[in-house]
């Protein structure tokens, strides 16, 4: 949530700060900023809007320094504008500070600060950090920024450039990301990777309440006592490639088409004709076999992805399995024990509440075992195992790759569990590994197949205001995750239900013409799942209905099919993500829709 940037080297640092926030403009997009450090002065441009809109200002008003720190926003405190985007100074402008995160005592802090004749710009809780950085100073910036965080309560990353040490950023961390990247005579400061993929591959990955001092030829690190520290270097191995569109008109789309590969990735040396090998996540034998209760936690599309778990895990395994959404783990009384294992779900590794969640599970002994797409994020550092999704860089809001990768890791993850603790014959694990092997192929032909389709029925979603998701089992999941996806990027209102329930009440809300997504890949349960649409057919309902090849009668009932391909029973869910996504994609595309950056979210969740 909101993307922060640094330059200290031997080059103009406007046009790369710039360069910088265009790659993070995904954590945060209703506000932006840039301060420039010549040595003399530092000048500050700062819009309301999209980054675009910085633009025009930045070459006419900032100096040619080779120092500088910027800010895309995600607003929290005080409405997007001018004066509330970031950075924010003192009342003399000797401290440039731009932040990331939430500092919650700002009011208290604010109040005692403007009695003591502080003046004060913004509606925003990050400008009392500047002045309290003006308050603390006495010739010494680190020991200052020191005393200042020591009075924050709430989470920072926190970039500061100053008159006084004018070659030089100081930076500070705590519960929000900040990473230093390496160069020859510059170095770059980011709230994440890809900023500056283009420049460097090597990076430090700053911890809770570490500072540092970066100059051109310098990094210091150092700890919450001050003393100077070491620290390894983290290298990447992404292709700064990934972070282009590669000729699709949004990333979505992209990602959308990039899934059968970021499949193979992830099953790669883990599922082979003969089974499963997670050996990798050094999980203890004797503790697997005996597990006998999972807490899966996460967030949005991530605990739609655990859902998913949680019905294959009871349907593979027979043991007790709760899911939450993070917001809530974190803050209920739980019981946790300590032969638990805490499966973490996280696309970017940072999401807030995960993380707390994580932190808390950790704190009664239990287990954590995260499975994330971000290999150097908190949430893979803090987790007792890591199970990497590999599903390559997701740029855009609406998670699809990242999501089918989760679902897949839970199909991988249970049935490696099955098989230590003795819950599932050879000859069915091998079946189902096959069928594993070949879902890539199969995600290209659903995409083939349901892309007219759905180009269709997006058609006429453009016109509603409303629509709801059915499913049964695994489906209801699904149905969550399409519901969501549309919502996030067409906004048009859209509800999930089990099938099951929509006669204890919804029922109601069905009239000719609403349309309905019904699904039904699990043949088990399908006869029920068509009494339900049928229900809603006999409403007036418009049903477009994805199932199973084979699905008895149902062209006779729906408006729509789309067939997924033969697979295990087990799978089908993870075939119908695709169409799901490509109907959201489609409907928010007709309906002009900034689909990349929807309105009011931003990609890594890392406040409250
Ligand atoms: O990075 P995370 O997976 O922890 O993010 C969790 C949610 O914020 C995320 O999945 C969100 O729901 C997506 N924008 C949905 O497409």
């Amino acid at each position: 949530m909101c993307g922060i940037v640094g330059y200290v080297g031997d080059k103009k640092a406007a046009p790369i700060l710039y360069d910088g926030l265009k790659k993070l403009e995904y954590r945060g997009y209703d506000s932006s900023g840039i301060a420039v450090n010549d040595g003399f002065k530092i000048d500050i441009v700062k819009k309301k809007g999209k980054l675009d809109q910085l633009e025009g200002s930045l070459k006419k008003n900032t100096n040619g320094g080779t120092v500088g720190i910027g800010h895309t926003r995600w607003a929290t405190h005080g409405k997007p504008s001018d004066l509330n985007s970031h950075p924010h100074c003192d009342c003399s402008k000797d401290f440039v500070v731009v932040h990331n995160g939430i500092i919650e005592n700002f009011q208290k802090i604010k109040k005692r600060l403007k009695e003591s004749g502080h003046n004060f710009k913004s509606e925003t809780d990050t400008e009392v950090i500047a002045h309290l950085i003006e308050d603390n100073y006495d010739n010494n910036l680190l020991k200052a920024l020191k005393a200042t965080v020591n009075e924050l309560d709430g989470s920072y990353s926190l970039t500061i450039l100053s008159k006084y040490e004018p070659d030089k950023i100081f930076v500070v961390r705590k519960d929000s990301p900040l990473i230093i990247g390496v160069g020859e005579k510059e170095n770059y400061i980011a709230s994440d990777i890809p900023a500056f993929l283009s420049k460097t591959k090597d990076f430090y990955i700053l911890e809770d309440n570490e500072l540092a001092v970066v100059s051109s030829g310098k990094i210091e690190i150092y700890n919450d006592s001050l003393d100077l520290i070491k620290k390894e270097l983290y290298h990447v191995d992404w292709d700064p490639e990934m972070a282009e569109k590669q000729g699709y008109e949004h990333y979505m789309l992209k990602e959308i088409n990039e899934q059968p590969d970021a499949v193979r990735r992830l099953m790669s040396k883990r599922v082979t004709p003969g089974g499963i090998n997670l050996d990798e996540l050094n999980l203890d034998s004797e503790f697997l076999k005996n597990l006998k209760q999972i807490h899966i936690v996460a967030c949005g599309t991530a605990y739609h992805s655990g859902l998913i778990g949680k019905y294959l895990m009871e349907e593979l395994l027979n043991i007790h399995i709760e899911v939450d959404v993070a917001s809530e783990y974190r803050y209920r009384n739980v019981l946790i024990k300590e032969d638990d294992l805490v499966i973490v779900v996280s696309q970017s590794g940072e999401t807030s509440d995960t993380l707390a969640s994580l932190r808390m599970a950790k704190k009664h002994g239990a287990k954590i075992l995260a499975f994330t797409n971000s290999r150097g994020s908190s949430i893979a550092r803090e987790a007792d195992h890591v199970l990497l999704l590999k599903a390559g860089l997701e740029i855009s809001v609406a998670s699809t790759k990242a999501y089918l990768n989760m679902v897949v890791a839970f199909y991988i993850f249970s049935l490696y569990l099955a098989e230590k603790q003795n819950k599932i014959e050879t000859k069915r694990l091998n079946k189902l590994s096959n069928d594993l092997i070949r879902l890539p192929d199969l995600l290209e032909q659903v995409i083939k197949d349901s892309e007219s389709l759905m180009k269709e029925r997006a058609k006429q979603y453009v016109k509603k205001q409303n629509a709801f998701f059915i499913g049964r089992h695994t489906d209801y999941t699904l149905a969550l995750e399409g519901a969501l996806k549309l919502k996030e990027i067409s906004y048009i209102h859209a509800e999930a239900y089990p099938a099951g329930e929509l006669k204890h009440g919804t029922l109601a809300l069905i009239e000719k013409g609403v349309p309905v997504v019904a699904l039904g890949t699990r043949k088990f349960i399908f006869e029920k799942t068509l009494s339900n649409i049928t229900e809603i057919k006999a409403r007036g309902g418009d049903v477009t209905a994805i199932v199973y090849k084979g699905a008895e009668g149902i062209e006779k009932v729906v408006d729509h099919v789309i067939y997924i391909p033969q697979i295990d029973d087990l799978f089908g869910g993870v075939l119908a993500a695709i169409p799901l996504q490509l109907l959201a994609y489609n409907t928010a595309y007709l309906k002009g829709c900034d689909i990349d950056q929807p309105r009011n979210l931003a990609k890594s969740v890392t406040v409250e």
